[in-house]
């Protein structure tokens, strides 16, 4: 993987409920995630509005709809969009998750786990090279959550490594899906993190989640405040590897006083400096 990445900092995800936020205190923000789909094929207006941000902002596409764990190869219609896209906005690389979301008739509307075996591993490897490739920035895969643990022949800690060492993207490591699969299906997510090759994670995503049935069962639902254990989990990762962003990603239930979210960016630049202080010179 390339090792002259930028460093971008402590960055928000960027929502229109956010907006308002972002235009106000855009001191307090290193950069922006954007949801790849919502720009692909955006009117020119919004194209426009995009561009704004992107001089005021690095920008990162994060997309959901790449569906890589899908048989068939990706759109070329779709990958030509979003090199343009990632042209457009100077975007140091890109982003999309480690499941599928669409069959070739029916799109799910959710991130799908995959059966995990080894073979899988290596050839969505393959096919993200070519995504990378084809893009021409590093393309960075997110671990998903997921409710029910099929019997697999390998654990998701092997199935990312086998993926990792079969191709040059990154990971985006999202510690709220970490913390949220290991209370759900009873393992370590320190053991995680030291099973996988930690120096490939470029990005982190901090968020939180809810407990439901009685506290049996977290849920993802990226519309809490993130919780002490993912503060945790940043501090161990941060011992193991020099990352190059951290993203607060708040997808509902917006905060009605901004400062808590803001809040959340100030303490992960805070992690991400005291733990590299020289991380922000390249
Ligand atoms: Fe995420």
């Amino acid at each position: 993987m390339r090792s002259d990445l930028p460093y971008l900092g402590s960055g928000l995800g960027y929502r229109p409920e956010l907006s308002e936020t972002i235009t106000r205190a855009g001191d307090r923000i290193d950069w922006l995630e954007v949801i790849t789909e919502n720009h692909l094929f955006a009117p020119a207006e919004q194209r426009e509005h995009l561009r704004e941000l992107a001089r005021r902002f690095p920008i990162v596409p994060h997309g959901v709809e790449l569906s890589l764990g899908s048989p068939r190869e990706p759109d070329g219609e779709y990958l030509r969009a979003l090199a343009e896209l990632v042209d457009e906005v100077d975007a140091p690389w890109f982003s999309d998750h480690l499941c599928f979301t669409r069959t070739d008739q029916v799109a799910l509307g959710l991130l799908a786990p995959l059966p995990r075996t080894r073979e899988l591993a290596r050839d969505l490897a393959r096919k993200a090279q070519r995504i990378q490739d084809s893009v021409g920035v590093p393309f960075l895969v997110e671990n998903i959550t997921y409710y029910v643990d099929l019997a697999t022949p390998i654990g998701e800690a092997q199935f990312i490594t086998e993926f990792l060492e079969h191709c040059d993207c990154g990971l985006l490591l999202d510690l709220a899906n970490l913390d949220i699969n290991a209370r759900n299906h009873g393992f370590d997510p320190i053991g995680f993190l030291d099973s996988i090759p930690v120096e490939r994670v470029v990005q982190v995503h901090l968020a939180g989640g809810i407990d439901g049935r009685g506290g049996e069962l977290s849920i993802d639902s990226h519309g809490e405040s993130v919780p002490e254990r993912v503060w945790a989990l940043l501090t161990e990762l941060l011992a193991r590897t020099r990352i190059r962003a951290t993203l607060v990603e708040r997808d509902q239930n917006f905060p009605d006083d901004p400062a808590e979210l803001l809040a959340e960016v100030d303490r992960a630049r805070t992690a991400l400096l005291g733990a590299h202080p020289a991380a922000a010179i390249r």
